[in-house]
């Protein structure tokens, strides 16, 4: 890691040697050893030149919502010749993760930090993925930085290819690696709050010096740049944002009841549960949450809180109360009060933005809440399409959910090229 950014130094430079700067710009690729790094910055803009399928589309058009983009790039993605296109075989991330420096340099990774800024306030991530590597390598790419650390759940049911693949690509990055134990995660049921901790541990092991950390899944992507996101967090001024309100009382069967996994799914198992320890009142939130450091060492030393997560393994949904009521633990680092005031949902929080199918509608009508889905939905949820991208860049979470590259490759790719042309503008 670098002590200061040479991009930063040489963008000083540039502004005093003003003439110098255009030259440069103007005389393009020609130049290969350029002393301010100028080329580096041009070089890091995703142009579309490589070849990707999805550089036929006019990003511009569809991020300011034209219509009659939004249909032609519509009809497009449904095309056979174009959804073949855009397939990437678990095998071709193998073989070209054999040279790192190449894979890094021609999928244009940031190598060093783009401000000094962000280099003072590194993030630690963990993502749960168990499929659609392309999907998990495009997020990965989006939302790295040499400063920052990762930790990579890969479902322990996932076909030898995606581990192998996603192992592959971890290798490449010595601050992205596999996490420590691997588990079986089970739709609803407690592994998958599982797989989280055991990134939580790794990460707070692994270094001492990242802020704030973020949950994420393979189904997500960033709606902010890293600056973006640092300044966001900073803004938190040590608090915590997540998902976090009264209980519904017609969620409550989900941990009255006791719950067991029978051939990979979660089942009643019959018996009453005791309530929560230290009559800990449970929350209603969401899987992902942005906390600080101490948060998580609450999560993982925390008697009471240790005690709670014993409580938990065998409810409905412990993903959907758990970050939710340690939030509301007094002494929590970042922590809210118990009293209403405090309530946030998940609109009002920054983690995560998702469009459930239910609150759909248009505005000024009282159950509405968002602009309704322009893709499809699966579960329930809003896999986003091209015609949601204008609205979605003018909200304010920091990762929205759910983007499938198979369901709309250009949403993710208009998206990525927003994130990291903005990455390069702010540099000025
Ligand atoms: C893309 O769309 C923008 C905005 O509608 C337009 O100004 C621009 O000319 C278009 N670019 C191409 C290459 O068609
Ligand atoms: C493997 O990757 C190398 C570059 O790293 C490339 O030249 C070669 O064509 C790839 N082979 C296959 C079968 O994809
Ligand atoms: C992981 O999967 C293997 C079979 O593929 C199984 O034997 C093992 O028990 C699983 N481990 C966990 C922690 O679920
Ligand atoms: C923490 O990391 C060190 C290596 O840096 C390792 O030896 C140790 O076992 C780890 N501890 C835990 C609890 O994971």
């Amino acid at each position: 890691m670098r002590p200061r950014s040479p991009l930063l130094l040489a963008l000083k430079l540039s502004v005093v040697l003003g003439s110098l700067w255009t030259l440069f710009l103007l005389s393009g690729p020609t130049i290969d050893f350029n002393p301010t790094y100028i080329l580096r910055y041009r070089w890091l803009e995703y142009t579309g030149d490589d070849g990707s399928p999805e550089s036929v589309c006019n990003c511009t058009a569809i991020q300011q919502g034209d219509k009659e983009t939004l249909e032609q790039t519509k009809i497009l993605t449904i095309t056979k010749d174009f959804r073949k296109s855009i397939q990437i075989p678990d095998e071709y991330y193998i073989n070209a993760t054999q040279d790192c420096r190449n894979f890094k340099l021609s999928r244009k990774y940031l190598t060093f930090p783009l401000s000094q800024e962000e280099e003072d306030f590194p993030l630690a991530y963990s993502i749960v993925v168990h499929q659609k590597v392309q999907n998990f390598e495009r997020l990965l790419r989006a939302i790295y930085a040499p400063q920052n650390i990762y930790c990579i759940h890969v479902d322990n049911k996932s076909e030898g290819s995606v581990i192998s693949a996603i192992e592959a690509i971890t290798s490449c990055f010595p601050n992205v690696f596999l996490v420590s134990k691997r588990v079986t995660v089970v739709y609803a049921a407690w592994p998958r709050v599982q797989a989280d901790l055991n990134c939580m541990a790794d990460l707070y092991n692994a270094s001492t010096k990242w802020k704030y950390f973020i949950n994420l899944c393979g189904q997500d992507f960033p709606l902010k740049t890293n600056l973006e996101i640092v300044r966001a967090l900073r803004y938190l001024r040590g608090g915590n944002s997540m998902e976090s309100e009264r209980m519904p009382e017609n969620k409550k069967y989900r941990f009255t009841n006791s719950f067991e996994v029978v051939n990979g799914n979660l089942k009643v198992a019959g018996k009453q549960k005791t309530p929560p320890p230290f009559n800990l009142p449970i929350m209603s939130g969401g899987a992902y949450i942005v906390v600080n450091r101490g948060y998580v060492r609450s999560v993982l030393e925390d008697h009471r809180i240790l005690t709670l997560i014993e409580w938990s393994k065998d409810t409905y949904s412990p993903d959907e109360f758990l970050w939710a009521t340690i939030q509301r633990v007094p002494g929590v680092p970042g922590s809210n009060w118990l009293n209403a005031k405090y309530d946030m949902s998940d609109v009002n929080a920054i983690a995560r933005l998702v469009k459930w199918h239910w609150h759909e509608g248009s505005q000024g009508s009282l159950e509405a809440v968002y602009p309704k889905c322009e893709g499809n939905h699966v579960r329930a949820i809003c896999v986003y399409g091209v015609g949601d991208l204008q609205w979605l860049l003018t909200q304010h979470h920091l990762f929205a959910n759910k983007f499938d590259i198979y369901t709309d490759p250009v949403a993710i790719y208009c998206l990525e090229k927003y994130l990291r042309q903005k990455a390069l503008a702010d540099l000025h």
